[in-house]
């Protein structure tokens, strides 16, 4: 299936995509990204994936930056959209044009800690534990529905780097599945938000 993925900084979660593309039934079109010093661009062109970097200054509506990575996306006539650490928050009109075809990875047991820094909050409120959250992209900003979890413990020794790092180890294993059950079609986003895994309602 060929896919586009949108990322914004390391990247790390591109490069476990990246390393599990072939047994995952996925060609990764173009990696696309917000900012223009991103490092998974790097990672990207090493392995001659073609990207694009757009300058977020050059536009003055979100709509037409949105428009611009649109037109990547249809150019490569991309199935899947793939969100990996994708720090922008995309138009209403980019979500219905794709709708059911956006996944996105969040650095928490969503419903809790939706947006940022949600190591540290996840700490401050003394959760026990904490994780990652695969789901589709609705227009409600990380509030689309689950497709799978992943938790890990929080230690008393835990900073929010520490928990990152362990969030983001499961992260690597936990997206190139879920992105796999999308490309074998096991998974499909109803338009009521349910979700359907196998034939069956989650
Ligand atoms: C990951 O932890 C990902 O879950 C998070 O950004 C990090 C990107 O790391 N995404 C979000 O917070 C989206 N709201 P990476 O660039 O190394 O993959």
């Amino acid at each position: 299936m060929n896919g586009v993925v949108l990322i914004s900084g390391n990247g790390s979660n591109l490069q476990s995509i990246i390393d599990n593309a072939k047994s995952i039934d996925l060609k990764i079109c173009c990696v696309v990204s917000n900012k223009m010093d991103a490092f998974g661009l790097k990672r990207a062109a090493k392995v001659g994936i073609p990207c694009v970097a757009l300058d977020e200054t050059l536009f003055n509506s979100k709509l037409g930056f949105d428009q611009e990575i649109m037109k990547v996306i249809d150019n490569y006539q991309a199935e899947i959209i793939i969100l990996a650490g994708y720090m922008r928050i995309l138009s209403a009109d980019f979500i219905s044009k794709y709708s059911g075809k956006i996944l996105n990875i969040h650095p928490s047991l969503l419903p809790k800690f939706p947006g940022l820094n949600t190591h540290q909050r996840a700490i401050d409120a003394s959760e026990k534990k904490h994780g990652a959250s695969v789901h589709f992209v609705t227009k409600d900003l990380d509030g689309g529905p689950i497709i799978s979890q992943v938790s890990v413990n929080i230690d008393s020794k835990d900073d929010a780097k520490t928990l990152a790092k362990k969030v983001l180890e499961k992260e690597h294993e936990l997206y190139p599945k879920i992105i796999q059950w999308y490309t074998q079609g096991r998974l499909k986003l109803l338009r009521n938000n349910r979700i359907i895994f196998d034939g069956q309602l989650i």
